[in-house]
C-alpha cells in the first residue's frame, strides 16, 4: 500500500494530550515542530514499505529532545523530515509555524537555512581549515571577511580549539573534528539544530565532552536541539526523550518534569507530609496533561481509574446534589480532584471540567494507591477532603 493522501484531522487530538508534554519551564513557549498523524514510506506502490506510523510529536522553543530507539526504527528518516530534507507524505508536520507538507523548494530551502545539522559524517571539507570549514556557514550571509573570522574564531575558541584554527580536518583527532562540525551548526545561532549520531564516532571520553560542551553551548543560546542517538552515555542531557518501536513513537518522556513535579507537590497541602523519598517516588510516576478550555477531564458515573492534581489554570466541578441539581465548585492551582472513586470504588460522584486551559498532574490508580499505603498522613488527608466536600 502507497501514502494515502489525507490529513489527519487536529480535532482528534484536541481533547487531552494524555502523554507527557514540554517542561514546565518551556511551556507556553513557542511550539516549533508540530507533527501530527505523520507516516512515510520507503518505495512505491506493492513495495512500500512504511517507516513511520501516525507520529505525533510537539517540541518547545528551548527544549534538547533525544530521538531513540532500535536501528531501523524510524528515527533518522523523522529527524530528516523535521529538517526538511524529504518530502512529508501523509499527515502534517509544521516547522516553525509553517507547514512543510506541500511546501515549494524555494521556501523548503529558506526553513532549511534556520536550521543547524550536524551529521555523524560530518562532511567537513577536506581541503579547507578549521575556521575556513566554520566560516562557510556564515558566507551565504552578507557580512563582513573580518566579521565571519571573527565568528568562526570565537565559537571554536568556545569548543577548546583555539588552538587548532588553521588546522585541516586530516589533522585533527575524530572529537575535535566533530566539535569543528558543531561550531559550524552553531555559528549562525540557528533556532534549531537537528543532530544525527553526532557521538558515534567517538570514544566514550570524547563522546562525553563534545555533547557537554554543545549542551553548554546550546544552552546558552536558547537553541532547541533534536538529537539522534542511541548512545546512553549521553541521554542525561535531554529535557525529553522520545523512544521510536518500529516507526511509532512507544514513548515521550520528560526527564526533568519529575523534579518539577516534586517541587509543586511539596507545597501542596495533601503531600505535605510525605517523606522526600516517598514524595520523588510519586512525582516519577506522575504525567502532565494538558487539557484545552471546557474539555471534560471526569464524568459524572465514570469508574475512576486516576487521581488529578491542579497544576495551572482551574476547573470546576459540576456537583449533581441531591437537592440542587447542580453545584459549582472552582479548583485552582494545588488543589487536587478525582480521589473519591479512587478510595471508595464508587462511580465518580461529579463531573470535572476544565474552566480555560488547564495543566493537571495526574496519577495513575494503581500508583494512587501505592502511595496510600506508603503514607498514612496522605490517606488521613484525602478522607478529610472527602467528608469535608459533603
Ligand atoms: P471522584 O468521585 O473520583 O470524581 C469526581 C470528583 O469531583 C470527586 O472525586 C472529587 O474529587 C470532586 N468533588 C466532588 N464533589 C466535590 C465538592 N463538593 N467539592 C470539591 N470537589 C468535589
Amino acid at each position: 500500500m502507497g501514502p494515502v493522501s489525507t490529513d489527519t484531522p487536529d480535532n482528534i487530538h484536541a481533547t487531552a494530550t494524555t502523554q507527557f508534554l514540554a517542561p514546565v519551564r518551556s511551556r507556553g513557549g513557542e511550539k516549533l515542530v508540530r507533527a501530527r498523524g505523520l507516516s512515510h514510506w520507503f518505495g512505491e506502490g506493492e513495495l512500500a514499505k512504511q517507516v513511520l506510523f501516525n507520529i505525533d510529536l510537539d517540541i518547545y522553543a528551548g527544549e534538547t529532545v533525544i530521538l531513540t530507539g532500535p536501528s531501523g526504527s524510524g528515527k533518522t528518516t523523522l529527524l530528516t523530515l523535521i529538517g526538511g530534507l524529504r518530502t512529508v507524505q501523509h499527515g502534517s508536520l509544521r516547522l516553525f509555524g509553517q507547514e512543510l507538507r506541500g511546501m515549494a523548494r524555494q521556501e523548503l530551502v529558506r526553513i532549511r537555512r534556520q536550521i543547524g545539522f550536524i551529521f555523524q559524517a560530518h562532511n567537513l571539507f577536506a581541503s579547507l581549515t578549521a575556521r575556513e570549514n566554520v566560516r562557510m556557514a556564515l558566507e551565504l550571509d552578507a557580512m563582513p571577511r573580518a566579521e565571519m573570522d571573527r565568528r568562526a574564531d570565537t565559537i571554536l575558541r568556545r569548543l577548546g580549539l583555539g588552538h587548532r584554527l588553521d588546522y585541516r580536518p586530516d589533522a585533527l583527532s575524530g572529537g575535535q573534528r566533530q566539535r569543528v562540525a558543531i561550531a559550524r551548526a552553531l555559528v549562525r545561532e540557528p533556532r534549531l539544530i537537528l543532530a544525527d549520531e553526532p557521538t558515534a564516532a567517538l570514544d566514550g571520553a570524547s563522546g562525553r565532552e563534545v555533547v557537554t560542551l554543545f549542551q553548554e553551548l546550546t544552552r546558552e543560546k536558547g537553541c532547541t536541539v533534536i538529537m539522534v542517538t542511541h548512545d546512553n552515555r549521553v541521554l542525561d542531557i535531554a529535557d525529553r526523550l522520545v523512544t521510536l518501536v518500529d516507526g511509532r513513537i512507544a514513548t515521550n518522556v520528560i526527564t526533568q518534569e519529575s523534579s518539577v513535579i516534586c517541587d509543586f507537590l511539596r507545597h501542596c497541602p495533601i503531600f505535605q507530609h510525605m517523606t522526600p523519598a516517598m514524595l520523588a517516588e510519586v512525582a516519577e510516576k506522575m504525567f502532565v496533561e494538558e487539557f484545552p478550555e471546557n474539555a471534560l477531564i471526569i464524568r459524572y458515573g465514570e469508574e475512576g481509574d486516576k487521581f488529578y492534581l491542579v497544576r495551572e489554570g482551574s476547573v470546576e466541578v459540576l456537583v449533581q446534589g441531591r437537592d440542587d441539581p447542580q453545584t459549582n465548585v472552582v479548583l485552582g492551582p494545588g488543589s487536587f480532584f478525582g480521589e473519591t472513586a479512587l478510595l471508595t470504588g464508587a462511580p465518580r460522584n461529579a463531573t470535572v471540567r476544565a474552566r480555560e486551559p488547564v495543566v493537571l498532574y495526574s496519577l495513575g490508580k494503581p500508583e494512587f494507591q501505592q502511595a496510600l499505603e506508603g503514607s498514612l498522613p496522605f490517606k488521613e488527608e484525602l478522607l478529610r477532603a472527602i467528608v469535608a466536600r459533603r
